[in-house]
């Protein structure tokens, strides 16, 4: 059948409130008019939403502990504001996220520190007291040093394992940057054990970016190990932190996505014509009638994610003790530590851009020319497909505009660069939109809003609103300009 006979959708998972929010398309062209294209909206307080999601999945499991945001996921202050809020944490990976944390509102006992770290880094944690993630013995020495030299009060380490491995357990829990391979646990608590007037070490942590439930299974199990081995070296840990990596279901149709991708296999197979600009094919080929490679995509469609994942992860059993993994936290009274970055975001925030230029091509396609590049809307970069949503600047001519009926776009950036487009793929829209009306980009705000953004070109960096809704309607702030007062409903959540 014929490309543009057989529309391949990727409908977006949306939610309330951005369900609302892009129901509102003159208040949502207002913004995009005063403030310009490309724009990030974020909806400060869905990220409050989501941390109940995380908490009722501890309460389900009586279990107690941080739900640490993952800062990197968006540089926003007013989702960090809001989440002060709450009872939630947050886990920075820079100085400037850290000086970012404490202005707006985090006190150091609701802050980690992880990821690399620079000696100013390490200071300023350990100055206010935050929670230090140490990543390897010379991390952990290089503290100790500072906190000594500098009369700074005793940090609070985890130390981060990795590579993790279980006697008669086929997986394995790959190596990963972040951390010491857990067979170095040894060194490490010889070394806390030299430094216990500087550092105390209140637990083990992992991070693992996958999304296989059996690895991260067995690294926890190896976290409880490490604090068998920790106590008998006579410390008193409390903490497992598990990291981030809860995932994020960003698609509505399993069906649709289950169709699309087998739709691009067979285009890999040169079975039928390609989905995407100059055949691109995310990492599939053929080769003598068999496909090769693996997909280059994130799983768009996921029907456990975030909170879910957590539960289920919760409930699997521990590799070898077999007990669930809950049970295990339970009986040790270890406190569970999360830092879910994308999951915590999700359906927080939403990226705009206005259309330039519409331009018919000879195989009956059409490009569209947005007013924003590749980086200002990262989804292709970190492998997620998903259609954005028109917003016609007219509503009156929903449906009129010819030719009517769905349509396959290319979406182009802005950049005077072969390579920029928003996504290679073939984009399916109900209608061809014109210029002046926007395109949204759901469920931008984990990674995907300013993690790659930049000033190519000398053109402006996409500016960020927060937006909220009281008895009026939907309101806006610029994003630093909010502050949780602005929004109903945030007074008492600590
Ligand atoms: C140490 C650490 N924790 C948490 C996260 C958050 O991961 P995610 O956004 O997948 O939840 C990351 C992401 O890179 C990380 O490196």
């Amino acid at each position: 059948m014929p490309l543009l006979a057989a529309p391949l959708y990727l409908d977006p998972k949306v939610e309330p409130p951005l369900t609302s929010l892009l129901d509102s398309p003159p208040f949502l062209h207002g913004l995009v008019d005063g403030l310009g294209s490309p724009l990030n909206v974020v909806l400060p307080d869905r990220v409050a939403e989501n941390v109940s999601r995380f908490r009722s999945v501890y309460r389900r499991h009586h279990l107690e502990g941080e739900i640490c945001f993952a800062h990197k996921a968006n540089r926003s202050s007013a989702l960090v504001r809001r989440l002060a809020t709450t009872d939630a944490a947050v886990d920075v990976a820079s100085l400037d996220e850290l000086q970012h944390a404490l202005a707006c509102g985090f006190t150091p006992d609701r802050i980690g520190a992880t990821g690399p770290k620079e000696p100013e880094f390490l200071w300023l944690a350990a100055r206010v007291g935050a929670t230090v993630n140490v990543d390897g013995r010379g991390e952990l020495e290089e503290l100790a040093g500072l906190v000594r030299r500098y009369g700074l009060p005793r940090a609070q380490v985890l130390l981060r394992l990795s590579d993790f491995t279980g006697s008669g357990v086929k997986v394995q829990s790959r190596r990963s940057r972040f951390g010491s391979p857990a067979s170095e646990l040894t060194g490490l608590l010889d070394a806390s054990a030299r430094h216990l007037d500087a550092l105390e070490v209140t637990g083990v942590s992992y991070h693992l970016d996958t999304t296989s439930l059996e690895e991260k299974a067995l690294a926890l199990e190896g976290c409880v190990r490490a604090m068998d081995e920790c106590r008998a070296r006579g410390m008193r840990p409390r903490v497992i932190d598990i990291g981030g990596g809860f995932g994020v279901g960003y698609l509505a149709d399993g069906a649709q996505w289950e169709r699309y991708t087998t739709q691009l296999t067979l285009a890999a197979m040169g079975r039928r014509e390609s989905l995407a600009w100059r055949d691109h094919t995310y990492g599939l080929s053929s080769e003598k009638g068999t496909v090769r490679g693996a997909l280059e995509l994130y799983p768009s469609h996921r029907p456990v994610a975030g909170a879910g994942y957590l539960d289920e992860l919760l409930r699997s059993p521990a590799p070898t003790l077999g007990r669930p993994l809950a049970t295990l936290l339970l009986e040790n009274l270890y406190d569970l530590c999360v830092e879910p970055g994308r999951a915590l975001v999700d359906q927080c925030g939403v990226t705009l851009a206005r259309v330039l230029e519409v331009r018919g091509e000879p195989d009956g396609t059409h490009v569209v020319r947005l007013a924003m590049n590749a980086d200002d809307c990262a989804l292709e970069e970190h492998g997620i497909l998903l259609d954005p949503v028109l917003l016609r600047r007219d509503r009156r001519q929903e449906g009129t505009v010819a030719p009517s009926g769905p349509v396959g776009v290319y979406l182009h950036g802005n950049l005077c660069l072969e390579s920029d487009l928003i996504t290679r793929r073939l984009v399916f829209l109900p209608g061809l939109p014109a210029p002046g009306d926007l395109l949204a980009f759901p469920n931008t705000a984990g990674y995907c809003m300013d993690f790659n953004a930049h000033h190519a070109q000398r053109r402006p960096m996409a500016r960020k609103v927060a937006a909220f809704q009281d008895t009026d309607g939907w309101q806006w702030r610029l994003d630093d300009q909010y502050w949780p007062i602005h929004s109903a409903g945030t007074a008492h959540e600590v």
